[in-house]
C-alpha cells in the first residue's frame, strides 16, 4: 500500500491489511516535527499489531534531523523506515525535502548514509523520475546512490516532480532501474485495477507493486490481484459486504480520531466506496452531509435500499 497523506492513517491501513495488502506504510511524517516532539506529528506513528510489518515514511532535508527521526520512529515500533524523495508539495520542496532532493545527488548521499547509520531496521527510499520533464530522468543516478548508501529497497513512481499527477507514469523507467540495481525495486504509478498490477510486474520485472489511489474505495484490490494472477474472475463484493466494510472503516476512524472528524474523513471515502455503483452520483449530497454515526447509517440505508434490485455490480 502506498503512503498517502490524509488517507493512509491507522484505520485505513488496518482495512487494507485485512484485505491482503502485504506491506502498509504511514503517510509522510515530518522529521523535524518528530525531533521537536510535536504531539500531532508523533501521533502519525501510532500503530497496531494487526498491521505489522509497518513502514514509516519520513521526510526532511537535513541528514542529522532525518537520522534522529529514524531513531525515533524505530523506537516507536517502525519495522521499516522509508525516506520520501518525491513529494511535489510546495511547502515540502521549498525546504529542500521530498522531490527537491532529486536535484541534489550529494545531499541524497549524505542523507541516506546518515539515516542508514542510525537505522537498525530495513531502510527503503521512494523516488520519482526526476525533477522536470525536460531533464533526463535523474532517477537512474539517484537510485544507484541510494543502493550504494545501503538502502534495502527502492520504490519508483516514474513521474517527474513538476508533473505532479499529470499524464501517465512511465513504467520503462521502473524496468530500467530494475536492470541496474541489485536491491528489490518496487514499481508504483497508475495501478488502478488488478490487471494493471500484473501488467506492471510483467512489463518491468519489478519485485513488488505499490498501490495508492487504486485502493481508495476499493481495498478489495488486494484480494483481486492474487485472484487475477491465478486466472480467476475479478472478485466483486456484495452490497452487504461493501456496507459492512464502510461501517467497519467508520468505527475504526471514530475510535482513532473521534466521531466528528471521522465523519468528515468518511465523506470523501464514501464517494470512493460507491464510485461506479448505480446512481451513486445522486447520493453524493447525502454522503457529503454526513456528520455522525446516525447520519452515516441513514445515508447508507437510503442508498443501498435504492439500488438493491439492480443487477450485481
Ligand atoms: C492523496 C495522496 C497523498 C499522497 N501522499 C504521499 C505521501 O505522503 N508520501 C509519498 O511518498 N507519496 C504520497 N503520494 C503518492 C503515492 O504514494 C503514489 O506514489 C502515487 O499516488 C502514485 O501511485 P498510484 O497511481 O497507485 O496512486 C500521495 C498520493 C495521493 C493521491
Amino acid at each position: 500500500m502506498a503512503p498517502m497523506a490524509g488517507i493512509t492513517n491507522l484505520p485505513f491501513r488496518l482495512i487494507v491489511k485485512k484485505m491482503g495488502a502485504g506491506l502498509v506504510t504511514t503517510e509522510m511524517i515530518s522529521a523535524m516535527g518528530l525531533t521537536l516532539r510535536h504531539k500531532k506529528t508523533y501521533s502519525y506513528v501510532k500503530s497496531h499489531p494487526d498491521e505489522r510489518p509497518l513502514a514509516v515514511q519520513i521526510f526532511g532535508s537535513r541528514p542529522e534531523v532525518m537520522a534522529e527521526a529514524a531513531e525515533i520512529v524505530v523506537d516507536a515500533g517502525a519495522n521499516i523506515v522509508d525516506i520520501n524523495m518525491g513529494c511535489p508539495a510546495k511547502k515540502v520542496v521549498k525546504t529542500g525535502a521530498g522531490g527537491a532532493l532529486l536535484c541534489a545527488p550529494n545531499k541524497v548521499k549524505e542523507l541516506v548514509s546518515a539515516v542508514r547509520r542510525a537505522c537498525t531496521v530495513p531502510l527503503t527510499v521512494k523516488i520519482r523520475a526526476g525533477w522536470a520533464t525536460d531533464d533526463q530522468p535523474v532517477a537512474y543516478e539517484i537510485a544507484r546512490i541510494i543502493e550504494d548508501c545501503g538502502a534495502d529497497a527502492i520504490t519508483v513512481h516514474p513521474r517527474f516532480v513538476t508533473q505532479s499527477f499529470s499524464r501517465q507514469s512511465n513504467w520503462s523507467i521502473i524496468a530500467n532501474i530494475k536492470k541496474i540495481l541489485n536491491i528489490p525495486v518496487i514499481g508504483n504509478g497508475d495501478v488502478l485495477n488488478p490487471s494493471l498490477a500484473l501488467k506492471m510486474k510483467r512489463q518491468t520485472g519489478c519485485d513488488g507493486v505499490m498501490i495508492g489511489r487504486g485502493a481508495i474505495g476499493n481495498p478489495w484490490i488486494f484480494k483481486q490481484i492474487p485472484a487475477a494472477d491465478m486466472g480467476k474472475a475479478v472478485y466483486k463484493p456484495e452490497l452487504s459486504e461493501r456496507r459492512a466494510l464502510i461501517m467497519e472503516h467508520f468505527r475504526h476512524l471514530s475510535s482513532f480520531m473521534g466521531e466528528n472528524r471521522a465523519a468528515k474523513n468518511m465523506r470523501g471515502l464514501l464517494i470512493r466506496y460507491t464510485k461506479g455503483l448505480p446512481h451513486s452520483r445522486h447520493f453524493r449530497g447525502a454522503f457529503t452531509g454526513i456528520k455522525d454515526f446516525d447520519t452515516l447509517i441513514s445515508a447508507l440505508d437510503n442508498y443501498f435500499t435504492h439500488i438493491k434490485g439492480y443487477p450485481k455490480h
